[in-house]
Order: C-alpha cells, then sequence, then structure tokens
C-alpha cells in the first residue's frame, strides 16, 4: 500500500493525511483479513521547487528538505500510522534503484536525444502540449507557462500507447474508480507524446544525475515514480516478489497522468509487470477551494489531532468523504460528524451498556440463557455488517463500512430501549432474560470494537480493554476471533472513561485555548481520556530575565522564552531568587488563560513540584530549543 510521495515544499496538511489514513486503514483493513502487508510513504525532494523554496528560507535543498521531510515523518505516528518504510528520494538506495532503472531503459532504446521547444509550468515542474493548456494556462495553477526551449532526453511513451491501453481494457479495476479509467482512457484516446525525463545541470542541479550523461539530472517525476520500486529494495531482496505483484497506489485526481500513464508505461519499458490497482480520489475542498499553500487556506493535520483526537480525524475523513468524489472540509461538520456519531452513539451506547454488566451483573459478562426473537435478529445484522465491513473498502468504500457500523450501533441502542434491562432487573424472575440481553449486548460491542481496527485502531484497542478482552498486539485476524457468541462469560469488564467527550461548541475555534482548557479541568479526578491531556500546551521555555513583584516576598516576574516572548508570574520567589532563573530552561503551561496577580499579567504558568524541603522547578534533562512541545 502507498501513498504519493509528498513535495518537501509545503509542510504537511489534511489532504496529505486523507491520502495516508486511507492508506493506512486499507493496510490495516487486510490485515485484520489475514495478509502479511506493507505500507510505504515518504518525501519527494528533488527539483526546482525545493530549490526555490529552501532559497526563500536561506537554505541549501538539502537541509531544507531534512526539515521539511521531517514534519511528515513525524506526523505519521500521530494519526497511529506507522509506515514499514518512509521513502526520501534523496536516499541513497533510492537514488541507486534510479539509476538501475534509467540505465535499462536507455539499454532497451526507449530514450533518446533531441532538441525540444515547449511550454513548461514551473509549479508542475512539466512541458505543457497547446491541447492541455487551458486559455493557454495552466489548468492546475493558473498560471501562464515559459517558453523553454533546449536539448533534452526523452522517453518513447507513445511506443507502449496501445499496451497501456490494452492493458486498462483487459483489468476494468487496474485504475478506479471508473470515472478515472475514463479519464485516462480519454487521455489515451490521442496521440501520446514522447516525455522530457532530464533537465540539464545547467539550469537545475539539484536532482539524480543521468547515468548516461552527467550533464543532465533526471526530471523529478522518472525520480519520484520509482520511489514505489526502491522502498521494496528492488531488484534485490524478497520484499519486491513479495509485495509488488499486490502493489495498490493511493494518490488523488492532480496526479493521475503520471501515475496513470507514465508510470505503468515506464514499468513495461523497464521490463516490470504493473502494479495491481490505482485507486483515485477526489479532492478535499475548503469553501469550493482546494487546498493549498499558495492559496493560504491549508488546515494543519496536527491542529486537528489535537483538538479532536487521532481516532475522530480518522472518522471524519473516512466517513465524509465518497472515495473518488471531492468533499468538503469544515470545522463544524467535524464536530457535528464526532459529537453525533462518535460521542452520542458510539460513546454512549457502548459505556450504558458497560455500566449495566457492571451494575447487574458486577462487572462479570454474563452467561445468556435461551435467546429470542431479539437477539437473533440483532445477530443477523451483525452478520451483515461484518460482510459489508469485509468488502466495502475492497472498493475503497470506506464511507458504507461505516455507515453500516453506525446503523448497527443505532440498532443496538434501540435494543437497549426495547429490552428495558433496568425493567427486567425488577424482577427476580427475569433475571435469565437480563442475562440474555446483557451477553448480546457485551457480543455486539465485541464485534463492532473488532470490525473498528482498520479506521479507528486506537479506539478498537480501547473498547477491547473495557471490554476485559485480552487485547494483542498488531490487528486482530476477523476470521479467528468474529465467530458469533465467541466472547466468554465469565469476562470481568472494566469500564474506563467516556470513548470521545463531547465537543463544546465554544472551544472549537482552532486555538481556542481559553475554552479547551476549562473543558480539561472538568474531569479532574477521572482517569483522563488521551485527547485531554493533548489539551495541555505544554513547552520548554527559557528564562531571559527575572525581578521581583514589588510589595509581594512571593511572586516573581519572569520573562521567558517560549519561541515567541512572553511574562509570566509564578509564586517562587521564597525558593528562587531572580539570579538563580536567568538561563534556565524551565517547562511552562503555555495555553493558560491569562491571568492578572498583583497587577502583572501572567501569560504561562511554570511546573514545580514542591516536598517537606522545598520547592524544585521542573526542567528539561539537557538543552532543548525553546518553545519545544513537551510530550
Ligand atoms: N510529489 C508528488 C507525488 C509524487 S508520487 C510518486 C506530489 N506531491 S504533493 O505533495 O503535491 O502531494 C499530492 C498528493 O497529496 C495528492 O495526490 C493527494 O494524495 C494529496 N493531496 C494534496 N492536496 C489534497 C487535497 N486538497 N485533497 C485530497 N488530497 C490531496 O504531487
Amino acid at each position: 500500500m502507498t501513498t504519493p510521495i509528498y513535495y518537501v515544499n509545503a509542510e504537511p496538511h489534511i489532504g496529505h493525511a486523507y491520502s495516508t489514513i486511507v492508506a493506512d486503514t486499507l493496510n490495516r483493513f487486510y490485515q485484520c483479513l489475514g495478509y502479511t502487508t506493507r505500507l510505504q510513504t515518504g518525501t519527494d525532494e528533488h527539483g526546482e521547487k525545493v530549490v526555490q523554496a529552501a532559497q526563500k528560507e536561506g537554505l541549501e535543498p538539502k537541509e531544507y528538505a531534512d526539515r521539511i521531510s521531517d514534519f511528515f515523518r513525524r506526523i505519521w505516528p500521530e494519526l497511529n500510522i506507522y509506515p514499514d518504510r518512509f521513502i526520501r528520494t534523496t536516499d541513497a538506495d533510492h537514488i541507486r534503484v534510479v539509476t538501475h532503472i534509467l540505465n535499462k531503459v536507455y539499454a532497451g532504446g526507449d530514450i533518446y536525444f533531441s532538441e525540444y521547444e515547449g511550454q513548461y509550468c514551473l509549479g508542475c515542474e512539466r512541458f505543457y502540449t497547446e491541447r492541455e493548456l487551458v486559455n493557454g494556462l495552466c489548468p492546475d495553477h493558473q498560471a501562464k507557462p515559459t517558453l523553454v526551449k533546449e536539448a533534452n532526453y526523452f522517453f518513447r511513451m507513445s511506443a507502449y500507447q496501445d499496451w497501456l491501453i490494452d492493458h486498462i481494457k483487459k483489468n476494468p479495476d487496474f485504475i478506479r474508480p471508473e470515472r478515472y479509467r475514463n479519464e485516462t482512457l480519454s487521455f489515451l484516446s490521442e496521440p501520446l507524446e514522447d516525455l522530457c525525463i532530464s533537465r540539464p545541470k545547467s539550469r537545475l542541479s539539484w536532482g539524480i544525475p543521468l547515468p548516461f550523461d552527467t550533464n543532465y539530472v533526471t526530471y523529478v517525476w522518472i525520480d519520484a515514480l520509482i520511489n514505489y520500486l526502491s522502498g521494496l529494495g528492488f531488484p534485490e531482496g524478497n520484499l519486491f516478489p513479495r509485495f509488488w505483484p499486490s502493489a495498490q497506489h493511493i494518490i488523488a485526481k492532480d496526479i493521475l497522468k503520471p501515475h496513470g500513464i507514465f508510470w505503468p508505461i515506464m514499468l513495461k519499458a523497464a521490463g516490470v509487470e504493473p502494479y495491481q490497482h490505482l485507486n483515485v480520489h477526489g479532492y478535499w475542498n475548503i469553501e469550493q477551494t482546494k487546498i493549498s499553500k499558495t492559496l493560504g487556506n491549508v488546515v494543519r493535520p496536527k491542529e486537528l489531532i489535537d483538538q479532536f483526537g487521532t481516532d475522530g480525524v480518522r472518522y471524519f475523513f473516512l466517513r465524509e468523504m465518497v472515495f473518488g468524489l471531492d468533499a468538503h472540509f469544515s470545522e463544524e461538520a467535524m464536530i457535528q460528524r464526532i459529537n453525533a456519531d462518535l460521542a452520542n452513539n458510539l460513546g454512549n451506547c457502548f459505556s450504558r451498556s458497560l455500566a449495566m454488566i457492571e451494575k447487574y451483573c458486577s462487572g462479570i459478562v454474563p452467561e445468556p440463557d435461551e435467546i429470542g426473537p431479539a437477539e437473533e435478529d440483532l445477530k443477523n445484522h451483525t452478520l451483515q455488517v461484518q460482510e459489508t465491513v469485509k468488502t466495502e473498502p475492497q472498493r475503497l468504500a470506506f464511507h458504507k463500512a461505516l455507515m453500516s457500523l453506525w446503523e448497527l450501533i443505532d440498532e443496538i441502542n434501540k435494543y437497549i430501549d426495547t429490552q428495558a434491562p433496568w425493567t427486567l432487573a425488577k424482577d427476580p424472575g427475569k433475571k435469565p432474560r437480563l442475562m440474555t440481553v446483557l451477553y448480546t449486548l457485551a457480543e455486539t460491542l465485541r464485534q463492532i470494537s473488532l470490525l473498528l481496527f482498520p479506521f479507528m485502531p486506537q479506539t478498537s484497542i480501547r473498547m477491547r480493554q473495557q471490554l476485559g478482552m485480552g487485547v494483542k498486539e498488531g490487528a486482530p485476524v476477523w476470521a479467528e476471533t468474529m465467530t458469533w457468541g465467541s466472547f466468554s462469560p465469565g469476562t470481568h469488564i472494566q469500564k474506563g472513561p467516556a470513548l470521545f467527550p463531547r465537543i463544546e461548541k465554544g472551544i472549537t475555534k482552532m486555538n481556542s485555548i481559553t475554552q479547551s482548557q476549562k473543558a480539561a479541568t472538568v474531569s479532574s479526578f477521572a482517569a483522563l481520556p488521551f485527547e485531554e491531556f493533548q489539551k495541555w500546551d505544554l513547552r520548554v521555555a527559557k528564562v531571559l530575565t527575572a525581578e521581583r513583584v514589588p510589595k509581594s516576598k512571593k511572586l516573581l516576574k519572569i520573562e521567558i522564552d517560549l519561541g515567541e516572548k512572553r511574562t509570566l508570574v509564578a509564586g517562587i520567589g521564597q525558593d528562587y531568587t531572580p539570579e538563580d532563573l536567568t538561563g534556565k530552561e524551565i517547562v511552562v503551561v503555555a495555553n493558560l488563560e491569562p491571568t492578572k496577580l498583583m497587577g502583572v499579567e501572567s501569560q504561562a504558568m511554570l511546573l514545580a513540584a514542591r516536598d517537606e524541603k522545598g520547592l524544585k522547578l521542573i526542567v528539561p534533562d539537557g538543552e532543548i530549543l525553546p518553545g519545544t512541545r513537551v510530550k
């Protein structure tokens, strides 16, 4: 399972996050079906755009690429995504594979040298034919291309056009959904022009040198596409033979042409079988516009994760987009989905079921008595949902899988209401019936917890923990776990905190610090859900200056560097002198509502601990860049 490798000229945004969430979900899904899987992602680091972005920052391209690549590498675990390989196109093994493929295609006679004049879009880093331009502009960047004339190496794509048409026709789901297959066939209905695969070093040196002419570097798209092979160690080792026959690429429609046309043809020319599926999704738009750095409407995944939790974000994206079509992102829609589907439906259903098992069965999953028609219905519905969840993601219809799960959750809620365990509990003669109802609830929730794994892994684990099931590392293999009725009576449940705290409208403005802070203090002594902890913005700060607040024995006014300058007031004046503090690194809570202490505004709170010997500041174990987040 692969994602595009993302350009390092911009930080990750939710568009990138979506493709990567989809790849991870599919990867986990196939693990649940019992397959061994592999997930690859990475960064695309060569080319003119990166050189320009680096220049703007006054950095060398590699330094710049290191920095942005790291943002990508670090964001995925926050979404519970752990790729098996994170490929950088500056990695030595990738460069070796690109060289290998180029040599092979060159030796096969499919690369030739020629003079070319054409319209070049810098944004896309490619030549456009007149036919492809819309009103003389690049359709993607709405920018006028530049007329460029130079001698370059070309790849004879035209030689493989008929082969590709045939391959797409013989393999109806090679490119899917169908609209993108049709779009590709429509590109192919016109003669293919050969592809310029080099850039003269005199114009661009930031790239992989062509092995047969070191005056040129490789066109960035050729370099980038090959990542899918280099990530598998091609041509050596056993990863390539093992995984390539079932390779699935996940991309958005913006890069259909390189993936649907250039790439299969390159593979064919290099003597490699094509990938199995190209899965193409639409765009996430904000107010009808595609998200882009240039348009300044980027939503960073980190902000969403901090506010809505990993699984809130994963759920929203998978549930809201019909794979293949565009979808709209808004914070309001996100809050609504999370509150309605997660906090209310799933969250309530789960917590009230567990509360009843606690109350009426001392927290032990009971032995069911005879089952009646209501249980039979719920069981049949669950088995249908199993089928849907096992099949729809294979067609990329994640929203359908989730919809069917939520229909089942509605059904459970109705079952609880109609069976009314609280009424059964009042009549000792109805005890066997009560046990049957509670067992059926526990078993249905167990099934849901297992089926949720690909989409919301953390929630799946939390549910299974609270249900008292042993949770093994990795994906639950459904064929081994999904037999109806295999929840062992006698299991001790361990009811924990709510799965999803309701999101109050007031706290939703991103970066709205004060309100979310209030929400965080509500559950003071209950076990704190991780999402709540994430609301605390703890940071390393460096003390710039400190002085006593006049007329106060205890209060010190401290100027800190937090990445930005702030003032805080702390009651530590009997334990520390201003001189002790200057230059020291400390840890502060950076998102507290400001407060005034003896007339001085305090904009952060430092962390310290006191025992009988006195007060000690909490400090980092070594030097850390001021402003770094504490986790
Ligand atoms: N570097 C190339 C890809 C090379 S792959 C061999 C590239 N990088 S990119 O950073 O621009 O990423 C494009 C991809 O990011 C899209 O194909 C899609 O997967 C994702 N998205 C970026 N913006 C998006 C939206 N607004 N909506 C959905 N996905 C989007 O192209």
